[in-house]
C-alpha cells in the first residue's frame, strides 16, 4: 500500500504507525488497511472513467460498513452478490440506486429484498431469474431495471477456477448460440423489467486488456442485433471487474486509465461502425481497488529447518485468513518488517497453523536465516478475497481488518472470540 515505509533504522510503518506498536495494540494475525490508499485508488477509477460512466466496487473482494461509506463518499457504486452483501451496503448508508445485485442464483428473498430497497439494477443471470424477477417487481408494482449476464467466449488468461466467460461455466447466458438474444427478447416482453442494457465479466486478475477488448466487441455486436431486432437500443453495457494488481515483483498490472482508454476506444469505434450511440459504461473493479491496500501481519511461531530443502516458518494464522495459496496456487511475498536482519536469505516456506499440510501462505520466499520466534512478518497485497473468504477451520478466529489513516489505527472488523463461535452454536 502508498503509506508503508522502513525508516534508516529498519522500523517498518504504516500511515505513520510503527508495525511493532500495531501488533502489540491489536494482536496477530490481523490485516491492515490504508483508508487512503483505499480512497485514492477509488478516485483514479473515477477520474479514469468520468462522468459518463460508473465504477461499482465488487463487495466480494471485501465489504464492510466503512468501506461502504468511503466507496459513498468517493462516488462509487456498489456490486454485490448476495442478501449479506446488499444488508451491509443498505446499513452502512449507500444509497439503494446506486447497489447492483450479481450472482447465479439469487434466491427469492434476496430479489424481493433487492426490487423493495429500489436497487439500481439487478444483473439477471438465468432464463428462470428473468420470470422471477418480472413476478417480483409487478407483485410490487415496480418496473425492475435488469441487465442480463453474457458470456462472450473469451477465455481471460487467469487460474481456471476464476475465469468465467468462457461458455462451459455457470454463469451467464452464451452469446454463441443464441441464448443471449433469446433472454433478451424474453426480457423485454415483461412488464416488470426495464432492460437497460447488458452485463460481461471475463474473469480476474487479468494483466491484458486485449480480453475486455474482445468482450466489449461482442457485447455491441448483441447491443446492435438487439436494435435490429426489436428498434431498441438498450442504453448500459457493463464490462465487470477483473484487472489484475502485483502480488510479487513478476506481476506487471494495467492502470485504471489505461484500461479506461482502451475500452472507451473499442466501445466508440464498434458503435461508430454499427450506427448505434454510445452506451453508458460500468466496470466493477474489486482486487484492484483493495487488494493492493492491505497486509497481513503475521508472528512467527516456530521456525524449522529441512536440511536441503527449505525452512518452514509457522505463523499465527493461516489458509483461514489466507485460502488464495492454497485454492489458487496464488503467489504472495513476504517480509520481516519488526527489526533488520542482515542474516543470510534462506529458502523458505510460510505456513500456518491448521491440521492440513497445503496450509501454505507464501510457497517460495527468501527470509533472514535468524528469523525467529516472536519476528513479526507482513504478507502484502491481502486486501482482496482473503478477509471476505476467511473462514473458521479447526475454530480458527478470523482476523480483524484495522484501518489506518493520518497516524491514527482504527477496528473497522473486530476479531473474532471464542465466545462468537459458541453463540451459533446452539446444540
Ligand atoms: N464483477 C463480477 C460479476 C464478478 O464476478 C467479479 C469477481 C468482479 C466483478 C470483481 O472481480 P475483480 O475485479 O475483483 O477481479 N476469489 C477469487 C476471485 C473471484 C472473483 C469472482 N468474481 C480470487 O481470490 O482470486
Amino acid at each position: 500500500s502508498r503509506t508503508v515505509a522502513r525508516d534508516a533504522a529498519g522500523t517498518v510503518t504504516v500511515g505513520g504507525l510503527d508495525v511493532g506498536h500495531l501488533a502489540e495494540e491489536f494482536g496477530t494475525p490481523a490485516y491492515f488497511l490504508d483508508e487512503d490508499d483505499f480512497r485514492a485508488r477509488c478516485r483514479a477509477w473515477r477520474e479514469a472513467f468520468g462522468p459518463d460512466a460508473d465504477v461499482f466496487y465488487a463487495g466480494k473482494a471485501f465489504l464492510s460498513r466503512a468501506v461502504v461509506r468511503w466507496l459513498a463518499e468517493e462516488e462509487l457504486n456498489l456490486d454485490v452478490c448476495s442478501g449479506g452483501e446488499l444488508s451491509t451496503a443498505l446499513a452502512a448508508g449507500m444509497p439503494a440506486e446506486r447497489i447492483a445485485l450479481h450472482g447465479n442464483n439469487k434466491s427469492t428473498e434476496e430479489i424481493t429484498r433487492a426490487v423493495e430497497a429500489g436497487v439500481g439494477r439487478i444483473v439477471v443471470d438465468s432464463f428462470q431469474e428473468i420470470v422471477r424477477v418480472a413476478h417480483i417487481a409487478q407483485k410490487a408494482g415496480k418496473r425492475q431495471r435488469v441487465q442480463i449476464r453474457v458470456t462472450v467466449g473469451v477465455e481471460a488468461h487467469t487460474h481456471e477456477f476464476i475465469a468465467t466467460a468462457h461458455e462451459d461455466q455457470k454463469f451467464g447466458l452464451p452469446l454463441a448460440g443464441g441464448q443471449a438474444a433469446e433472454a433478451v427478447r424474453r426480457a423485454l416482453k415483461l412488464d416488470g423489467l426495464e432492460l437497460v442494457g447488458v452485463h460481461s465479466h471475463i474473469g480476474s486478475q487479468i494483466f491484458d486488456t486485449s480480453g475486455f477488448e474482445v468482450a466489449a466487441r461482442r457485447v455491441v455486436g448483441l447491443l446492435a442485433e438487439v436494435r435490429d431486432e426489436h428498434g431498441v437500443e438498450l442504453p448500459e453495457i457493463d464490462l465487470g471487474g477483473g484487472l489484475g494488481i502485483a502480488y510479487t515483483s513478476e506481476d506487471d498490472p494495467r492502470e485504471p486509465h489505461e484500461i479506461a482508454t482502451a475500452l472507451r476506444a473499442i466501445v466508440e469505434r464498434e458503435c461508430a461502425a454499427a450506427g448505434l450511440a454510445v452506451p453508458r459504461l460500468s466496470v466493477e473493479p474489486g482486487r484492484a481497488i483493495v487488494g493492493p491496500t492491505a497486509f497481513t501481519l503475521y508472528e512467527v511461531g516456530t521456525v524449522k529447518e529441512l536440511p536441503g530443502l527449505r525452512t518452514y516458518v509457522s505463523v499465527d494464522g493461516g489458509m483461514s485468513d489466507n485460502i488464495r495459496t492454497a485454492l489458487y496456487d496464488a503467489d504472495y511475498s513476504v517480509a520481516l518488517v519488526s527489526r533488520t536482519s542482515t542474516a543470510e536469505p534462506m529458502l523458505s516456506r510460510v505456513v500456518g497453523k491448521h491440521c492440513e499440510s497445503g496450509d501454505i501462505v507464501v510457497r517460495d520466499a527468501f527470509l533472514p536465516a535468524d528469523l525467529a520466534p516472536g519476528d513479526l512478518i507482513a504478507v502484502p497485497a491481502t486486501g482482496a478475497y482473503c478477509r471476505s473468504m476467511a473462514s473458521n477451520y479447526n475454530h480458527a478466529l478470523r482476523p480483524p481488518v484495522v484501518a489506518v489513516k493520518d497516524g491514527t489505527a482504527r477496528v473497522i472488523v473486530r476479531r473474532e472470540t471464542e465466545e462468537d463461535l459458541l453463540r451459533l452454536d446452539v446444540g
